[in-house]
């Protein structure tokens, strides 16, 4: 009979606890690369737990094959959510049909799967990485004409994300879209650098070996222009000054950047989705639904003066780094 109880006891203990969580989500991340992605990985993992949900979360080490193994292995499980950015934008149709198909709602964030228009999924948040590539040249121009440059002769180089990334191929395509209205303005080399800071600082290296002239370094992400910023004191020149550096991302390190006067700007690229998704699933939970619109959370733009305008209409100004660095957690 002690047997018994004791069995009882236990099996009721281990359902109490199988069933603590109201909901279980699925995170797909893309993998480690920069500190955006850190914050973000913190930021989502760290709300879900807050909100007393299981998190399943499987990091991709920037393989697609490992987020399409996961994604699978989140159907097996029957987790209520999933998660999910993608490290790159096509190659996803197969395996997003599949988590249609187990009616697991999908909530997409960050990069969007070129396949969008073609899967059901609950609700996106990404970043419009297209305008944060305009918004990188303009702020550019406007910075020269302040500098009493606009006429100049410029020779820019770029340093690109991950080949074919959502965040490389959409800042890509607003930068050279931008360029177009700057004659005066050459595009000289482009390589990727992965999103990382060593890749960052190897390319700029090469650049730097390679070309004579480099008037500006675009980064297209923070962590890239850090490492850039190393390869140039190494060749003895003073980044900042001798070479005009445009970052993305807006993380804290690029900040310290510009306070110092080696990075020149920064165009924001917001991490921080948990305030959308938390009460997003919790709609969700409800009966909500909430259409096919991609939200695009709000960004600015950040150097050392503040005043410089990034926007197409020339109403928003630039935010100086020093006013907002202690604000900022990542
Ligand atoms: O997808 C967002 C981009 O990915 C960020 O700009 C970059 O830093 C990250 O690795």
């Amino acid at each position: 009979m002690k047997k018994l109880i004791a069995l009882v006891l236990a099996l009721t203990l281990v359902l109490s606890a199988s069933s603590a969580f109201a909901l279980t989500i699925g995170f797909s991340q893309i993998g480690q690369e920069s500190d955006w992605r850190t914050a973000n990985t913190d930021n989502v993992c760290n709300a879900i737990e807050e909100a007393g949900w299981e998190l399943v979360y499987s990091d991709g080490q920037q393989k697609q094959e490992n987020q399409v193994q996961a994604l699978r292995s989140f159907i097996t499980q029957g987790v209520d959510y999933i998660l999910f950015t993608g490290v790159v934008t096509t190659g996803w149709d197969e395996v997003l049909k599949e988590v249609n198909e187990a009616e697991i709602p999908l909530i997409l964030l960050d990069r969007i799967p070129s396949c969008v228009d073609d899967i059901e999924y609950a609700a996106a948040f990404g970043g419009d990485f297209v305008e944060e590539g305009k918004r990188m040249v303009r702020w550019l121009a406007n910075y020269l004409e302040k500098e009493g440059r606009g006429e100049e002769e410029i020779n820019i180089v770029m340093l690109e994300g991950t080949t074919g990334a959502d965040a490389q191929v959409g800042r890509s395509e607003g930068i050279l879209a931008e360029l177009e209205n700057h004659p005066n303005m050459t595009l000289v080399e482009s390589q990727t650098g992965n999103f990382t800071r060593a890749e960052g600082q190897q390319v700029m290296e090469t650049f730097l070996n390679s070309i004579d002239d480099i008037d500006v370094l675009l980064a297209q992400n923070d962590d890239m222009a850090l490492g850039a910023i190393e390869a140039i004191k190494s060749a003895g020149l003073k980044p900042g000054e001798d070479i005009i550096i445009i970052g993305c991302d807006s993380v804290k390190a690029a900040f310290e950047a510009i306070v110092a006067g080696e990075m020149n700007c920064t165009v924001e690229c917001t991490p921080l989705y948990a305030d959308f998704l938390i009460p997003t699933i919790e709609g969700l939970e409800a009966g909500e639904t909430y259409g096919r619109d991609i939200i695009h959370p709000e960004e600015y733009c950040y150097d050392a003066e503040g005043g410089i305008p990034y926007t197409e209409d020339g109403e928003a100004l630039s935010i100086k780094a020093a006013d907002v660095i202690d604000e900022r957690v990542y």
